[in-house]
């Protein structure tokens, strides 16, 4: 499981199998295509929507069997619609079509842009056109979290933001039930929408503790029905 003091851009990229699901007799890669995966994709340029991206793999990574895989993708400007650089600086890869294409499930993250998802991931779906025609994510399970400055500056849209482009692929969205504790008692981010986050004017990315749970919901959420609807 991951380490909950390791900052998101040390989040190991490869994981290894709980005990339970070890077959000594196996070699790594036969293992690893054993296991579901589930991409973490997001974009974040203060650490917020970051932060729950690492939460959100914690979850994941909680249940047996299931594996995630921490992506981001590049800023975009008016000038430039491409990656200034072909790699990050630090932290996660970039995603690719094939991370997508290769998942088991889908979590998606952006800070609120104006009520609205960040032109970076929204530039990155946009370019999935090639996945939409051949259905490679139709039936696959996906979430979405995000991160704001104020506590009703837009996270529920910008979450029903993500959910669109994650329909017209033929996903199955999963949300967050009532029945966490954690969604009646949260006086910050965490809806039945996705996860969320609440920066605050300093735009803090210190998640509060009920965030954290629900964002650890959402991972474990989608980890658990992509596991099941891999399992025959
Ligand atoms: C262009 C722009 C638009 C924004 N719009 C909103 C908004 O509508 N509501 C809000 O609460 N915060 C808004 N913010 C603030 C960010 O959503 C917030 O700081 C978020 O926590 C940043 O996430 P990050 O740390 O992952 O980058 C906006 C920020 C920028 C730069």
């Amino acid at each position: 499981m991951a380490d909950d003091r390791l900052p998101v851009a040390t989040y190991p990229e490869t994981h290894t199998a709980p005990a339970a699901f070890a077959r000594p007799c196996l070699d790594a890669a036969l293992e690893e295509s054993l296991m579901t995966e589930i991409l973490v994709l997001y974009y974040s340029r203060k650490g917020s929507t970051a932060e729950l991206a690492r939460q959100v793999c914690r979850g994941i990574e909680s249940i047996a069997g299931v594996t995630a895989k921490l992506r981001t993708v590049p800023p975009v400007s008016a000038e430039n619609e491409g990656p200034a650089k072909p790699i990050p600086a630090s932290g996660p890869p970039y995603a690719t079509l094939e991370d997508l294409r290769q998942a088991d499930g889908l979590i998606l993250g952006s800070p609120t842009r104006f009520g609205n998802m960040a032109a970076p991931l929204k530039y990155f779906l946009d370019c999935t056109s090639s996945l939409w025609l051949s259905g490679a994510l139709a039936g696959k399970p996906a979430g979405v979290f995000t991160s704001t400055q104020s506590m009703h500056g837009g996270q529920e849209t910008t979450l029903l933001s993500m959910m669109m482009p994650l329909i017209h692929h033929g996903m199955y969205l999963v949300g967050i039930p009532y029945t966490e504790r954690a969604l009646n008692e949260t006086r910050f981010g965490g809806s039945p929408y996705g996860a969320s986050h609440v920066a605050g004017m300093q735009d803090d990315p210190v998640l509060a503790d009920h965030e954290k749970t629900l964002a650890q919901a959402l991972g474990r959420r989608v980890a658990a029905l992509a596991e099941r609807l891999r399992t025959p």
